[in-house]
């Protein structure tokens, strides 16, 4: 079959944005629009990308550099038609063409595929959607036999015509042998003194093709951005569908306008999942996880029946089966938490392996730190991994008992076995089975009088 090329069309201003940023970066779930439509492309097995570009352009360009990514510039930005028109030298002959729009990010692959499979050399394939309020919108023009005729712009219309629901969404799919022939030949006499892609169709009429329609299951999937509450609709709509996904895979919200999906969420059986929870990255939950409100889990595995309590913040972490984290722990890229961990209130971890049924309940910091298992953590335990140039390591052996408001000062290891008075300030290695105490003796002065008030 011949190749399929695709030509997102992106060098518009996007002036109602309010915006230094170029519109098809602004993002939906995290990731630039644009980006969203490159996917969609790859996902269609495309051959090429062909990303017209002219405002914002070397922002857009620096954003996605990418091998199978083809940049070409529209210097002025003369009209739809006008930047097809400029990637046509990068167009095979035998090529088919999808053309996109970067500014409409959520179009899906299925309703893209099938509109490329109407596709042949005798048939101009166009996406179109019937709307309630068309104002703005190219209408689709249609004869008695249904046939469609052309396609004519809102500021071209006549009353009639702007009666007409059937819209253009700007997407449609051509040979590219006849895109060449029909878009040197357009011209920019109309309302907007614009070459305008639309144009074709009457072309292709003419030229005796037939020009077929196919329809998105909703009108969501062609809705662009112009302006911010646009985005935020569009924005809405996806997280709506991610939400369903979750609870079809067997997470229960309790609230599914409350919990966010910016990347992937995969889940096992039997999930809570609380309000106001943002996932980002790729998410992996197992069977029976509860994550409680207002948690933000990034680029994490939790394993099957662990507890994420309230406002605790999880980031390139793995947490183990059963383990309980928080409320308001934050854990850290490099964060391994083995099997019934505990990793409680105000405590921050990075780079910290946890054996199993380990503690770590309140206000501590432990980072690049190797913890055994079923080591007992007190409060206020600080890892002093950082002495201003590089970092150390801490080593925790099984079955220590670090008392409350200790610092270990890094490199240093514990142990196993091994106990630390509380409030220490460890600076050696302990053995095995030993206890450091490291603090100033207490001294008790019997009687002892305040000073009076003179
Ligand atoms: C276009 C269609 C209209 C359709 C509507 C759907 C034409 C003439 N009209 O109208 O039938 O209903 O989209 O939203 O095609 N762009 C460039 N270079 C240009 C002009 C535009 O890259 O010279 C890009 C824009 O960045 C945008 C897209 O093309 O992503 C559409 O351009 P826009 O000006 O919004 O077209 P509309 O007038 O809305
Ligand atoms: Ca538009």
């Amino acid at each position: 079959m011949s190749p399929l090329h695709v030509v997102i069309l992106a060098a518009g201003q996007g002036s109602r944005m309010k915006s230094s940023l170029p519109k098809v970066l602004h993002p939906v779930a995290g990731k630039p629009m644009l980006h969203h439509v490159i996917e969609t492309a790859r996902q269609l097995g495309a051959a090429r990308i062909h990303t017209v570009i002219g405002h914002g352009a070397e922002q857009v360009r620096a954003s996605l550099e990418a091998d199978d990514v083809h940049f070409v510039l529209q210097a002025e930005q003369l009209g739809t038609g006008h930047a097809v028109a400029q990637a046509l030298p990068d167009l095979p002959d035998d090529a088919r063409v999808l053309v996109l729009y970067g500014d409409v990010p959520l179009t899906g692959a299925d309703t893209l595929a099938q509109l490329v499979d109407r596709l042949d050399d005798t048939r101009l394939a166009l996406l179109t959607v019937t709307l309630d309020h068309p104002q703005g919108y190219g209408r689709i023009v249609r004869d008695d036999q249904d046939r469609i005729r052309s396609i004519v712009e809102q500021k071209d219309a006549s009353p009639a015509q702007q009666a007409i629901r059937e819209i253009n969404t700007g997407i449609l799919a051509v040979a590219a042998g006849h895109l060449k022939r029909w878009l040197p030949a357009l011209s920019n006499a109309n309302a907007q003194g614009e070459y305008y892609l639309t144009d074709i169709v009457a072309k292709a009429v003419d030229d005796g093709l037939t020009v077929t329609a196919t329809q998105p299951a909703t009108a969501f999937e062609v809705q662009g951005v112009n302006n911010r509450v646009q985005l935020a609709e569009l924005e809405r709509w996806y997280q709506k569908r991610q939400a369903e996904t979750l609870m079809i895979n067997g997470a229960s919200l309790a609230d599914p306008a409350r919990v966010d999906v910016r990347g992937s969420v995969t889940t096992g059986n039997d999930l809570w999942i609380d309000v106001n929870v943002v996932f980002e990255g790729t998410v992996r939950l197992g069977d029976r996880v509860t994550i409680g409100p207002n948690c933000l889990i990034r680029d994490a595995v939790i394993a099957e029946g662990a507890v994420i309590h309230a406002n605790s913040v999880i980031e390139g972490a793995s947490v183990g089966p059963d383990a309980q984290v928080g409320p308001f722990a934050r854990l850290r890229p490099g964060t391994e938490l083995a099997a019934h961990t505990k990793v409680g209130n105000f405590v921050e971890t990075k780079k910290a392996v946890v054996g199993e049924g380990s503690k770590i309940n309140h206000l501590s910091y432990v980072g690049d730190a190797l913890l055994g298992r079923h080591v007992n953590v007190g409060a206020g335990t600080i890892t002093c991994n950082y002495d201003g140039v590089n970092k150390h390591r801490t080593e925790i052996g099984d079955g220590v008992f670090v008392g409350s408001n200790t610092s270990l000062v890094a490199p240093v290891t514990l142990g196993q076995g091994a106990t630390i008075g509380a409030g220490s300030t460890i600076t050696r290695d302990v053995d095995d089975h030993d206890l450091a105490v490291a603090r100033g003796r207490q001294k008790n002065i019997a009687g002892w009088e305040r000073p009076k008030k003179s």
